[in-house]
This record gives C-alpha cells, structure tokens and sequence, in this order.
C-alpha cells in the first residue's frame, strides 16, 4: 500500500504518478537479476575497490539493472513515480550523482535546461554518452561527488536513486558528512530526491535505508518536504534551506 507524508504544500507535479502495481513472474525475474548484479559487485568491490568492480559489471552485462529492458517494468515504473514526486516547475542545473547508464538522467532531461549525470564507473559514463546521443541538454561526468562539499551551489535539483547502499562504511557519521556535501551543492530552495530500496520495513535493507533517511531529514541545511513509501523503495524529498551552517 504507497504510503506519503507531505508537508503543508502540495503543488502540481511533473507527471501523474502511475497506477497500483501487481507483481508478475517477469517481476521476480527482474529482482533476480537485480540481486545477481549485486552480489557480482559485492565479490567484485573487496578486491578491486567499487569503480573497477562496476565498470566490470557494465562491461559485462548490458544494462544490469534492467534499467531500460521492455521486459521488466519495475525501474520504469520506478521512474515515472519519482518525476511524479517532484513539483511542476523548470529547473535549470539537476545533477543526478550515481546516473548508471543515465536511465532516469534522460527522463529528467524534457523538465531542464541542463541535467549532469555523474557516476564512480567509467564503463557507465561512456555507455550513458552514447545512450544520450539526441539529449543536448544531458552531460555525464566521471566524478565522486559525494566525498566533498562543492565550492558553489549551482543545481536547483539533485537525485541520489539507488546509489548510497553500495558504498563501504555507511556508519552515520559518513552519511552526515555526504548529506552535508550534497547540501552545499544545492541552490537555497533547491531539492534533493533521494532514493533507497525499501522492502516489508523489518529487514536488513528497511532498515539500513530508515536510517539513511532519518540522517539527510536531520541534516541542518536540508527540510524535509515529503516522504513516500512504495513498492519496493523509500524516496525522500528534501528542501535546501537558507540558513548558513558552516559552507
Ligand atoms: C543501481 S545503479 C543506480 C542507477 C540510477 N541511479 C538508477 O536509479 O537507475 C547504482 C549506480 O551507483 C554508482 N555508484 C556506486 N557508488 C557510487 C559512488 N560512491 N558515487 C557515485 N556513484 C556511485 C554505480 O556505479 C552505479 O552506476
């Protein structure tokens, strides 16, 4: 059942959000294929470090999220109901950190002037390129933007979508400091969509996401402007604010 909590405003969105969602053996396949990625990475990461065990993992597989396959609609359907989180409105710099293949980069890409994706695989960023062919508005960037603070606020909409529970080491004093760096990229007013798996609440990954999430809400330059639960993730919509906290 897709639960919301919003703040006081509600204002038109950029899409509809799609209708209910009835899982189908195709959907199964899709997370078997998803948890496969996973552990391939996992085995991949201990000894080659994360950017050497993605870029090996999308030099394999195409596409191994099944991001853009017409086969699984889950990641569409996951696409279509985040834009339909976001208020209507032009944005003019969105940075999407941890694009992939830029799936999701090229949906937002009719919604801005400028959209940057950016990722840790260089496999990633070079297939996103010629995967955007036909976006002028759409740039990738191999850069890590999460390990520190920019030195100018520039994008009025950041997206950080399935990205965060591959990294080592997210202890709360870590996500502080990511939170904080991904604050400091934001224009005051600007907003953060943040996106994380999120199963029956109870396990593991519910969990760790809980309280990836309560971190960014508690961040002092971020306001939480609403919250939703679907199937199966949590995704968190936060405000940049102007008060000035030691940028
Ligand atoms: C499951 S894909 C998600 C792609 C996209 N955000 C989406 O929702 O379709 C995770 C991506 O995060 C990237 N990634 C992992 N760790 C990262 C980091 N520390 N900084 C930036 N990107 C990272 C991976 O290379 C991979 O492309």
């Amino acid at each position: 059942m897709p639960q919301t909590h919003k703040g006081p405003a509600q204002t038109a969105a950029l899409v509809t959000a799609p209708g209910g969602f009835f899982m189908t053996l195709r959907d199964v396949a899709f997370w078997i294929r998803s948890s496969r990625a996973d552990s391939a990475i996992n085995g991949a990461r201990r000894e080659h470090g994360a950017a050497a065990a993605f870029d090996r993992l999308y030099a394999r597989t195409s596409d191994p999220f099944g991001a853009e396959l017409p086969q699984y609609r889950y990641q569409q359907r996951k696409y279509n109901s985040l834009l339909s989180m976001l208020p209507q409105r032009r944005y003019r710099n969105v940075l999407d950190i941890g694009c992939g293949l830029g799936a999701f980069t090229r949906k937002l890409a009719p919604f801005a002037d400028a959209v940057l994706g950016t990722d840790i695989s260089e496999v990633a960023m070079s297939q996103a390129r010629k995967l955007s062919i036909g976006y002028p508005n759409v740039k990738y960037s191999l850069e890590p933007m999460l390990e520190a603070p920019a030195d100018e606020a520039v994008f009025d909409l950041i997206v950080l979508a399935d990205t965060l529970y591959y990294m080592d080491s997210l202890n709360t004093e870590r996500l502080r400091c990511i939170s904080h760096n991904i604050a400091s990229r934001l224009v005051p007013g600007g907003l953060l969509l943040l996106v994380n798996h999120f199963f029956f609440g109870f396990d593991r990954a519910s969990r760790q996401t809980r309280a990836t999430h309560d971190v960014f809400r508690c961040a002092p330059l971020l306001d939480c402007v609403a919250e939703h639960r679907r199937a199966f993730f949590l995704a968190t919509v936060l405000r940049r604010s102007d008060r000035k906290v030691g940028l």
